[in-house]
């Protein structure tokens, strides 16, 4: 592909100048931008052209992995952008937008008209700009035409089908590209290839090795400036439907036959039909939910969460979930699956850890009772590294201790999640983007634990902030004889 506009709606917004940008930026550099570019930005209020670009310019200077040491460079970067105001909701803005991106595909010779449009806007813009991209023309240029949205897809199942139903009226699903960042990140994209490529790792990746898998994404920051959304959506909804689920789904997903790594996403739809239902009822044993009270973090003390501002003071809204979830499937009959998610928690780490079964537990004699079971420990964030829990022989005292393997990415070349998939969409690679399917799969496992928390039915445990959440997230593991590895 030689040559796209991209149309950027909430231009002005801070997905943009946090991320889109300096993705945007890392890519142009790497030379993985098209040769002929075209990037409308679009918001609310009326800016100039150049007022715009040293918008970009700045974002690109405080968020970018890359500084931009060269004027030159960055000049040729910040040429392709230009600006425009639009309401959304008038049709005729529409009809000068397309004025704007023909009189810009000719000035530049974008001749293909391949067009990408990226809504960085609020959801409930989602449906009305589609319909106003599909009516105005916008949508009928003679190359391809991409949409890129971000989560919420919905805020349950009903909404999420309601808003795919707009959406498929103005594109059809192969030119959507839904995004989860945690699918960008590196090491999730490493997942599939660690499992399917390396066979010793393939053939234990069953019941019959593995014992647990445990599931973390901890956070320490609260809920910031986003009380308004969040106290309405929850950790449930906030990172459980979507981030955490697709964490399962990398890890536990049918491992490729062949040596391939193709099909992740038809893979990824047949583990979620096998992830067992939680009834509403039944969401009490399995699923623990809990809201931050005032406590320490890294010395600093902070508020609880009903204090926070925008937060009603009698808000029952989890800013934590914990879920022991298994697979109906014979591979993984047996393995409880544990998955936590929280706000204010004692520290930042996403990461996927696999206890394997321990035999030598169960033999008699001090090997046994010395052995720690081997462990093999995915970190995400916010270092990407791998480790290996092993037992080895300390020469001094002849005893049996655990050892790590250790393998860490090198951070400094590390391509950040939306440059991987802001590239992979413009190739029109689709594999790290969820695709409808999985969204509503997704959305119909976890409605009867929406209901269960609408209803009540569940205890909603405080933990202080700078905590590993609420004690009834251990009892969940500990009912299988197991912990959380890593909490200290
Ligand atoms: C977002 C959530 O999707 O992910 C935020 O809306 C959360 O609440 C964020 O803080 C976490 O992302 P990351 O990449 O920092 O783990």
């Amino acid at each position: 592909m030689d040559s796209m506009t991209l149309i950027l709606f909430g231009a002005t917004g801070d997905l943009a100048k946090r991320k889109i940008f300096p993705a945007l930026f890392n890519l142009f550099v790497e030379q993985k931008l098209p040769r002929r570019l075209s990037v409308i930005g679009l918001g609310r209020k009326p800016y100039a052209d150049s007022e715009f670009q040293a918008h970009v310019e700045l974002a690109v200077r405080t968020f970018s992995r890359r500084s931009p040491e060269d004027r030159l460079i960055l000049d040729e970067f910040l040429r392709s952008f230009r600006y425009a105001a639009l309401n959304v909701t008038n049709k005729e803005g529409y009809r000068e937008l397309l004025a704007l991106v023909q009189a810009r595909e000719q000035e530049l010779g974008i001749s293909e008209q391949n067009r990408m449009f990226y809504l960085s806007v609020a959801p409930e813009f989602f449906g009305v700009i589609a319909e106003n991209i599909k009516q105005s023309g916008l949508g009928s240029g003679r190359g391809w035409k991409r949409l890129i949205i971000e989560k919420p897809f919905g805020h349950d199942l009903e909404s999420a089908r309601a808003l795919n139903d707009q959406l498929s009226r103005a594109f059809d699903e192969d030119e959507i590209y839904r995004i989860d960042h945690y699918l960008g990140k590196p090491m999730v994209q490493n997942l599939d290839t660690l499992v399917s490529a390396n066979p010793f790792l393939k053939a234990l990746w069953n019941n019959r090795f593995i014992a647990n898998v445990q599931i973390t994404a901890s956070e320490t920051v609260g809920v910031e400036e986003r009380a308004a959304y969040y106290d309405g959506a929850g950790a449930i909804r906030d990172m459980f439907q979507n981030h955490m689920l697709q964490l399962l789904m990398m890890t536990a997903m049918p491992t490729a036959s062949q040596d391939t790594t193709g099909n992740i996403r038809r893979r990824k739809s047949q583990l979620l039909k096998l992830l067992r239902p939680i009834s509403k009822e039944n969401a009490a044993n399995h699923v623990i939910r809990g809201q931050y009270e005032a406590g320490t973090i890294q010395d600093q003390a902070v508020a609880a969460y009903r204090e926070e501002p925008g937060v009603d003071p009698a808000s029952t809204t989890d800013t934590f979930v914990a879920a022991r979830l298994w697979i109906d499937d014979p591979a993984w009959e047996g393995v409880p699956f544990y998955i936590r998610t929280g706000k204010r928690m004692k520290e930042k780490s996403t990461r996927i850890v696999v206890e394997f079964k321990n035999p030598l537990r169960e033999a008699s004699g001090n090997a046994g009772r010395e052995s720690v079971p081997n462990l093999l420990i995915v970190q995400i964030n916010p270092d990407e590294k791998m480790s290996l829990q092993l037992n080895g022989k300390n020469p001094l005292s002849g005893r049996m201790e655990s050892v790590h393997m250790d393998f860490a990415m090198p951070t400094h070349q590390m391509p950040e999640a939306y440059e991987l998939l802001l590239s992979d969409a413009m190739r029109g690679d689709a594999t790290f983007f969820a695709k409808w399917e999985e969204v509503e799969l997704a959305w119909l496992w976890i409605q009867p634990v929406l209901d269960a928390f609408e209803e009540n039915l569940l205890p909603l445990h405080r933990y202080p902030a700078g905590s590993y959440g609420p004690d009834a997230a251990s009892v969940l593991l500990e009912e299988q004889g197991f912990h959380w590895w890593l909490d200290d």
